[in-house]
């Protein structure tokens, strides 16, 4: 039983009771049928009250059963909330804490509904790229009126029921301290006699000159909300409330339902949910296992990362010791950190308390001693192998036993900065993206001897930091960069064979990358690739580049920070202008070497980069490197501007269909620098089996 069945003198309570939120799987909604059917046949019980246990009224769908057979199954929602509607005696939602989704359409069905102060009230569907599919667009409008149902069903956003009290959707909203049931069962109490029954679908959705306003709500919707689907056809569901008759809307609303879902817009939003929550779970690291508490930080080094690292830990309440060499390094370093939280301040984000509060959490040293006694110690020193060494030695001396030591290192092998240590298994990875108080990816790399518990500490810290932590195992660039290594050969490849950085920029940018990767390059500094390509050059010779990057840090262009890179840039503007020296030089570098430039199509461009990336990233999984295929979409979605709407590059190539990935990619191994595309094994297996990465 996942619904309880009491009576309270002459009502009858159904509290449903599906941890965490009361999601409305099959057991739930066929429980609370048979509850209402009870009630209905005791000639005792004269109303009924529908509530939820613990910590929701009800969250809506269970996203157990989502794409499996029993989310249609019946009792569906619909006949769940035919059930009460039709009802012959008076039924009561008792709402408290979450209501939303399903749960929300529930308790609209409901002949009253009464609630506590502070429950969060939404219907968020419009995040999966769906709409409300249970006559949510066609009965919130008739109590809530057009404006604001529309507000509530585009955006998603919950509402908290004592703001939403003296509307129709509520028929009382108790004190903070009164007792919900008791509360409820009064109200039911009072109401058993009257009839008719009062019903949602009866009433009408008043607005004067209603056509104007949907068109300038259409108009404005259809401006914010991209490449989505759903925000559109959302509105369109609940003008249908104003111009059609309650049933015809609900046809109409169940239409645009099943549509939606078909959408890969819809699809790559479900996936991108899904994948975030099992991102955090790694099979040989049960739920159980043991955590290290976190209630004192260090990090090393005051620069760019370690700055924007040290915020995270201010923001979750988290006290840091900054360590430098120089008292200097540590000044600027504060100042910086202030310096962001004054803006976010001047943006009304963040009060003077808060900052004040924030800031006092943050000490500094240049001494050692003064961190032995933190819990964790995140590195973010210059990337150079003999500067983290003489880190990871000073750390082993004086850190407490059962510190928890991470590095922030992006190419560094992580087993060979815990071999500085005689405690390997305390050694960790984790990689912040910069900004590092802004992006919300963190990959989390485990060495050959982490402990499991360090890993599952760092991914409970993840959480506590609001990031999205992805497990990678060690090899040079982690899953992210690893990638994005194939990636930016492509596109200098691309320069030498014809291709302009405008051009590339702007294709990828029309596929919905937040950024092309030249503006990347400027952005992230064009030196920190060109010391990458000496490195490679020595270790693995054999990996070709096309040499126009190098030409352009020999002419001092490392981007935005020396204002010039693969373009200009101007003071106070972040516009990037194409510079006609340097697509010179592009031209020539083809001459020198010996490449007729041709014109190349914005389609091979995006296949070039984006299916470079995936045949990487097939190897990541086969190495072992990236536990799951969603787990590559996460890193893409959260750390590289991935378009969300295609899902991520693994999901992305799913929608094409790999048998299609393989035959441009033997189409590019017939052209310039060939080499590059030799079919990942993984790839190649799973599109003869007919399968996808995430199938
Ligand atoms: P940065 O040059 O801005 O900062 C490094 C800081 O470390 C400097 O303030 C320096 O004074 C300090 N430092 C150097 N040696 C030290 C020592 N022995 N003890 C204490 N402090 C020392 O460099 P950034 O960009 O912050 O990079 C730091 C680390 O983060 C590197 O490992 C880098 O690969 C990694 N990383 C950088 C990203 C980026 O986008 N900049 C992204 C992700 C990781």
């Amino acid at each position: 039983m996942t619904a309880e069945y009491q009576v309270h003198g002459a009502v009858a309570v159904i509290t449903l009771n599906n941890p965490p939120v009361n999601g409305l799987g099959l057991v739930t909604r066929t429980a609370a049928v048979r509850g209402i059917e009870q009630a209905l046949a005791d000639p005792a019980v004269k109303a009924i009250v529908i509530t939820g246990a613990g910590k929701a009224f009800s969250g809506g769908a269970d996203i157990k059963e989502f794409n499996s057979p029993k989310a249609l199954a019946e009792p569906s929602l619909h006949t769940l909330i035919a059930t009460a509607e039709n009802a012959s005696k008076p039924v009561v939602a008792a709402i408290h804490t979450v209501c939303m989704g399903g749960g929300l359409e529930l308790s609209l069905g409901c002949h009253y509904r009464v609630a506590m102060p502070g429950a969060q009230i939404a219907l968020p569907e419009v995040k999966l790229g769906l709409l409300p599919g249970a006559g949510g667009t066609q009965r919130l409008p008739r109590v809530l009126g057009l404006e604001m149902a529309l507000n509530m069903i585009v955006s998603g956003t919950p509402v908290a029921s004592d703001k939403l009290a003296g509307t129709a959707l509520f028929d009382a909203v108790f004190a903070a301290d009164a007792d919900l049931v008791s509360e409820a069962v009064a109200f039911a109490t009072g109401i058993a006699d009257v009839r008719p029954l009062p019903k949602v679908r009866d009433r009408q959705v008043d607005y004067p000159n209603h056509e104007a306003f949907l068109q300038f709500t259409r108009n404005t919707v259809k401006a914010m909300s991209g490449p989505f689907p759903a925000p559109l056809e959302c509105v369109e569901t609940v003008a249908a409330s104003v111009t059609k008759k309650f049933d015809d809307g609900m046809k109409f609303e169940r239409e645009r339902f099943l549509h939606l879902i078909q959408t890969t817009e819809s699809k790559a939003l479900r996936h991108a949910f899904f994948a975030e929550r099992i991102a955090s779970k790694v099979p040989d690291v049960p739920a159980d296992t043991p955590v290290r508490s976190i209630r004192q930080a260090a990090v090393i080094g005051a620069g760019t990362m370690g700055g924007g690292i040290t915020m995270n830990f201010l923001n979750a309440g988290i006290p840091v010791i900054m360590l430098e060499t120089r008292q200097e390094a540590l000044d600027k370093g504060v100042a910086t950190i202030r310096k962001n939280y004054e803006a976010t301040l001047k943006k009304g984000k963040l009060t003077q308390d808060k900052l004040e509060q924030r800031m006092g959490l943050l000490t500094t040293t240049l001494a050692y001693e003064d961190i032995a006694q933190a819990d964790i110690v995140v590195e973010a020193v210059f990337e150079e192998i003999g500067v983290k060494e003489a880190v990871f030695r000073e750390l082993d001396r004086v850190m407490k036993p059962g510190a928890i030591l991470a590095s922030n290192t992006s190419t560094l092998d992580l087993n060979r900065i815990a071999s500085f240590t005689g405690r390997p298994q305390d050694v960790i990875g984790l990689h912040f993206f910069s900004p590092a108080n802004v992006m919300k990816l963190l990959e989390i790399v485990r060495g050959a001897q982490t402990g499991k518990d360090v890993l599952a500490t760092a991914l409970a810290l993840a959480k506590k930091l609001k990031k999205t932590g992805v497990v990678s195992g060690v090899c040079d660039g982690f899953i992210g960069n690893r990638m994005i290594e194939q990636y930016s050969r492509q596109a200098g490849f691309l320069l030498d064979e014809g291709a302009l950085p405008e051009q590339v920029d702007q294709a990828l940018e029309k596929f919905g990358f937040a950024m092309g990767p030249f503006r990347m390059g400027d952005l992230a500094g064009n030196d920190i690739g060109w010391a990458i390509r000496k490195r490679r050059a020595v270790e693995s010779p054999q990996i070709q580049y096309s040499r126009s990057a190098d030409l352009l840090c020999e002419m001092g262009r490392f981007g935005q920070k020396t204002g010039a890179g693969w373009y200009d840039y101007q003071a106070g503007d972040r516009k990037a202008y194409p510079n006609a020296q340097v697509n010179a030089m592009i031209v020539q570098h083809s001459a020198d070497i010996g490449v007729a430039r041709r014109q190349i199509s914005d389609r091979e461009i995006v296949e070039r980069l984006v299916y470079a990336m995936v045949n990487e990233a097939a190897l990541i999984l086969e190495e072992g490197i990236a536990l799951r295929a969603s787990d590559i979409d996460m890193v893409y979605l959260t750390g590289y501007g991935f378009p969300l709407f295609r899902g991520g590059p693994m999901f992305y190539a799913d929608t094409v269909g790999l048998p299609n990935v393989l035959s441009a990619m033997a189409q590019f191994a017939r052209g310039y620098q060939g080499d590059a595309w030799q079919a990942a094994p993984l790839l190649l297996k799973l599109a003869a089996e007919g399968k996808g990465f995430n199938s």
